[in-house]
C-alpha cells in the first residue's frame, strides 16, 4: 500500500475513528499524570497525530498551557478537532512534518503513531527541529514487536488502518532518537485506571492479555533534546 501525503480519517470506518478518543481517555489520562508534574502556563505544546484533538483538550483542561499545535495526516479528525477545541488556544493543522511549522515548542506528545510511520530517524530529526533544547518529547507506544500481543493486533489494525503499519521494536525506537541526539528514557504506561472487557476481543482474547498490556506492554518513551 503506497502511503498518501494526507487521508480524510486514520480508521476507514469514521464511526469506529469518532470512537477512538473516548476509549483513549484513559490513556491520555494516565499520560498527563504522569509525565506532565510541572506548570505548563508559559509552555508551548505539540501533539503529533492528534486525529480530533481529544488528547490536547484534556490537557489543557487538567493542566493549562501558553499553545499549542495539534498535526494530522487525516483531514477530516483535524477538521473536526478544530471544531471542538471551543476556547481553547489550540491550532490543529493537517500535516506529517512538525518542522514545517517553523516553531519550536517546549514539551511534544505522541500517542500511538510510531508504528504509523515508516522512518524513525526522519521522525526523530523532525522532532528535533520542532522542540527546544532541553525540550521532552514523550510518546506513548504499545504497538510495537516486543508486545506479547503485537502479531494479533497487526493482523486487525490492518484492516482498519488507511495507511500501513510498521513493526517497529523497542529498541530501534530508542536507537534512532539516541541518533538523533535526544536522552532516551522509558517506563511502563501502567494504567491505573478499570478498563472496559469486551468477552470475544480481537484486541485481548484473554483478561490476562489486556492486563500485561497495560500493565507492562505499552510504555511512554521520553526523548530529551540535548541543551
Ligand atoms: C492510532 S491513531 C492515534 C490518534 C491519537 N493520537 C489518539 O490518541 O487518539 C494514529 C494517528 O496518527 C496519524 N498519523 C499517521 N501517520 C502520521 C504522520 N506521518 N503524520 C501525522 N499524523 C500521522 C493518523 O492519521 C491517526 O490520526
Amino acid at each position: 500500500m503506497q502511503r498518501p501525503s494526507t487521508i480524510a480519517t486514520w480508521n476507514r470506518n469514521p464511526a469506529d475513528e469518532e470512537a477512538m478518543g473516548a476509549a483513549h481517555a484513559p490513556i491520555w489520562r494516565r499520560m498527563i499524570d504522569v509525565s506532565v508534574p510541572h506548570d505548563l502556563h508559559d509552555s508551548t505544546i505539540l501533539d503529533y497525530g492528534c486525529n480530533q484533538g481529544g488528547f490536547l483538550r484534556m490537557l489543557y483542561d487538567r493542566n493549562p498551557f501558553r499553545g499549542a499545535v495539534g498535526i494530522d495526516i487525516a483531514r477530516e479528525s483535524v477538521a473536526r478537532a478544530d471544531l471542538l477545541k471551543g476556547h481553547r488556544p489550540i491550532e490543529y493543522k493537517v500535516g506529517d512534518k512538525a518542522a514545517a511549522l517553523n516553531r519550536t515548542f517546549d514539551f511534544a506528545f505522541s500517542h500511538e503513531v510510531l508504528y504509523l510511520l515508516p522512518d524513525l530517524a526522519q521522525h526523530a530529526a523532525d522532532m528535533k527541529t520542532a522542540l527546544r533544547p532541553g525540550g521532552a518529547y514523550v510518546a506513548a507506544m504499545g504497538c510495537h514487536t516486543d508486545s506479547a500481543v503485537w502479531s494479533r493486533w497487526r493482523t486487525v489494525i490492518v484492516e482498519s488502518s488507511s495507511i500501513p503499519i510498521y513493526d517497529h521494536s523497542l529498541d530501534a525506537v530508542a536507537k534512532a532518537f539516541s541518533a538523533a541526539g535526544f536522552t532516551v528514557a522509558v517506563r511502563p504506561l501502567d494504567l491505573d485506571a478499570f478498563m472496559p472487557v469486551t468477552v470475544g476481543s480481537a484486541y485481548f482474547p484473554k483478561v490476562v492479555d489486556q492486563l500485561r498490556y497495560y500493565s507492562q506492554d505499552k510504555v511512554l518513551f521520553r526523548f530529551v533534546r540535548s541543551p
